[in-house]
């Protein structure tokens, strides 16, 4: 799929902004949705479809959509796909969760360039048809990368991985997920930092911050950028960095999809040697050995940071288990980081030497598509006594979902370490309003999934009445952190929020300027907007 030994010679899309027409991409108020479309070419006078639209249309969503997607249709042909098509069940049947399966969009668009995007963007304004943004469809909740009666916009095709002429930044595609990244620069003897299972996309991932193998060495995903290309909401095609709009480079990192799309990331390249690591599985008794071990690695990030880890807490058919994946970004077996985890006595440990590539397709194994998914988040400092009561608990409330269908429920532990907090600094800075000062945070979170529909308020009310248990005895210990990890977060939390009421303030304020309409945020409503969760009780 990707050519990259023939895209190498003539690579110069790392330098400079890219303006699809000269403009300010600070959109002015008397901003003309038509004649943007005119500067792409587009007339919509010409379309049909939009050529008598009213604003009467225009506030049916159904008339709306209809006439966005037959504009879309008529000037890109087949890389759109409407209803009942195999174009269209090819995407909504390959989402990782059940709830972004269920979804009916109106049409799938799949551009194949920067202002392909920029058409979809500008006609979605011109009709007032909602739009959501896909890459690996990882986010598991309704219409956080799917939009129900609206335009889905897949970016599967644009998906070239290409490298600068020293190698030193890779240029991706948002239609990549991890493996096609690392099966890319492999032969080069390169990665970068991203994900740890294959098909996690590469789009919503940076977005959120962005947790790898590598992340002790060389901090999260979102701080190993280089440059975004970003289509703005007036669809200006600009290069966002450090040294140019730096304010939206900064509210980029971590901040969603509330400032625009992104049709490429330009990530800092890592050297890509062989790794050893997998599972190590202990019973009940070794239980608060286990939570021993992992606050000692964490604690230890920085004497040596190739260690990485997280352990994770369920019940397999009766039995209560404890599996911590323990891995090593050198190819040794044993380091004297993991020797006390390695004391402990396993019933099961699959670690071996593995490359990049070979680590995420053995993570995707445990993490299957096509169940009703979620993921739930909470951060509190790292702490071994109160992690030991936090297990406990856990085990004393799954009894209360253990009759619905299909459901296994999962808590699992990690630490966003010092390291890890400190490269949070580097180029100006990133939106999740985390700081070193105050030492580890201990991220938990709960993974579950399930059948049947009809269970999912039970699940949803099962994990949020779990959390407010734990959460009033962090706050009561004073440990509490309102950090929200956007990559896990459920419909019903408010990342944003959590990233702090200052850096929220900010946020809001480069959202402003940028996209004076909020049309990333009311034309695109899926997900985590800089208003409040998606949902609530
Ligand atoms: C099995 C599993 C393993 C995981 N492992 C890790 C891990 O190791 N580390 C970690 O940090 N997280 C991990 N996650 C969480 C993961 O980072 C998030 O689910 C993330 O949102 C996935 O990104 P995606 O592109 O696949 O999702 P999508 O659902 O495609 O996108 C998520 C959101 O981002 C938006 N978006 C996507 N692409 C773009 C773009 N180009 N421009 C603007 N907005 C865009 C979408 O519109 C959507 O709102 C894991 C999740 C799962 C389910
Ligand atoms: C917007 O642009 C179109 C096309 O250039 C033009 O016909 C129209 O008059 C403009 N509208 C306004 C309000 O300026
Ligand atoms: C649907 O997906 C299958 C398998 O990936 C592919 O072979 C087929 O061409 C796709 N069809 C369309 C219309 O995209
Ligand atoms: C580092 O790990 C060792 C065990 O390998 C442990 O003795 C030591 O206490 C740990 N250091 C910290 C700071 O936790
Ligand atoms: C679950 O455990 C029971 C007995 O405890 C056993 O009969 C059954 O085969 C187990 N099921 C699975 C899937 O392991
Ligand atoms: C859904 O729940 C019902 C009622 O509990 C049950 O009979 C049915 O088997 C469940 N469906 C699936 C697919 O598990």
């Amino acid at each position: 799929m990707h050519h990259i030994s023939t895209i190498l010679g003539g690579l110069s899309v790392l330098s400079g902004a890219t303006l699809a027409y000269a403009s300010t991409p600070v959109e002015s108020s008397n901003f003309n949705v038509t004649a943007a479309l005119e500067d792409l070419g587009i007339d919509v006078s010409t379309i049909p479809a939009l050529n008598s639209f009213t604003g009467a249309q225009a506030r049916s969503t159904d008339k709306a959509c209809a006439a966005a997607c037959s504009s879309l249709s008529f000037i890109f042909g087949s890389k759109v796909a409407a209803q009942n098509t195999a174009g269209y069940s090819n995407f909504t049947d390959s989402f990782w969760s059940v709830q972004q399966e269920e979804v009916q969009p109106h049409c799938i668009f799949r551009p194949t360039k920067n202002t392909d995007v920029s058409a979809a963007v500008l006609l979605s304004r011109f009709t007032g048809c909602q739009f959501a943004a896909r890459s690996g469809g990882h986010a598991a909740f309704t219409g956080a990368s799917s939009s129900p009666g609206g335009i889905s916009i897949w970016f599967k095709d644009m998906n070239a991985v290409t490298l600068n002429d020293d190698k030193s930044v890779a240029s991706i595609g948002p239609g990549n997920n991890w493996l096609s990244v690392y099966s890319a620069l492999e032969p080069y003897g390169l990665a970068t930092i991203g994900g740890r299972a294959a098909s996690i996309g590469v789009g919503g991932f940076v977005l959120g911050g962005g947790i790898s193998y590598h992340s002790n060495l060389y901090g999260w995903a979102c701080d190993n950028v280089e440059s975004f290309e970003v289509v703005t909401a007036s669809g200006l095609i600009i290069t966002v960095s450090e040294t140019s709009y730096s304010d939206l480079y900064w509210a980029l990192r971590g901040g969603g999809n509330n400032f625009g799309l992104v049709t490429k990331y330009n990530l800092y390249t890592i050297p890509a040697p062989t790794m050893y690591g997998g599972s190590r599985t202990f019973l009940e008794p070794y239980f608060s050995q286990a939570i021993n071990a992992f606050i000692n690695v964490a604690n230890n990030a920085s004497v040596d940071p190739h260690a990485q880890q997280y352990i994770a807490f369920l019940n397999n058919n009766g039995t209560n288990l404890a599996s911590a994946e323990l891995t090593y970004t050198q190819d040794v077996a044993d380091p004297q980081i993991f020797k006390q985890y390695r004391s402990i006595p396993a019933i099961a440990d699959v670690s071996s030497s593995k490359t990049l590539v070979e680590y995420v397709e053995y993570l995707e194994t445990s993490n299957p598509f096509h169940l009703r998914e979620v993921y739930w988040p909470v951060a509190v400092k790292l702490d071994e006594k109160f992690s030991n009561w936090v297990v406990k608990t856990f085990y004393s409330m799954i009894p209360q979902v253990e009759n619905v269908a299909g459901a296994e429920p999962v808590i699992i532990f990690q630490a966003i370490t010092e390291p890890m907090l400190k490269k949070m600094s580097d180029f100006g800075g990133n939106a999740l309003g985390l700081d070193a000062s105050n030492g580890a945070v201990e991220l938990m979170h709960i993974a579950c999934w399930w059948t049947n529909e009809s269970d999912d308020e039970t699940i949803y009310a099962f994990v949020n009445s779990f959390w407010e248990t734990v959460l009033a005895e962090a706050k009561s210990q004073g440990i509490f952190n309102e950090f929200v990890y956007m990559n896990y977060a459920s419909l019903y939390q408010d990342p944003i929020s959590g990233y702090g009421a200052a850096n929220k303030a900010q946020l809001k304020k480069i959202a402003k300027k940028y996209d004076p309409q909020t049309v990333y945020q009311t034309l695109q409503p899926g997900y985590f907007k800089l208003e409040g969760a998606p949902a609530s009780f």
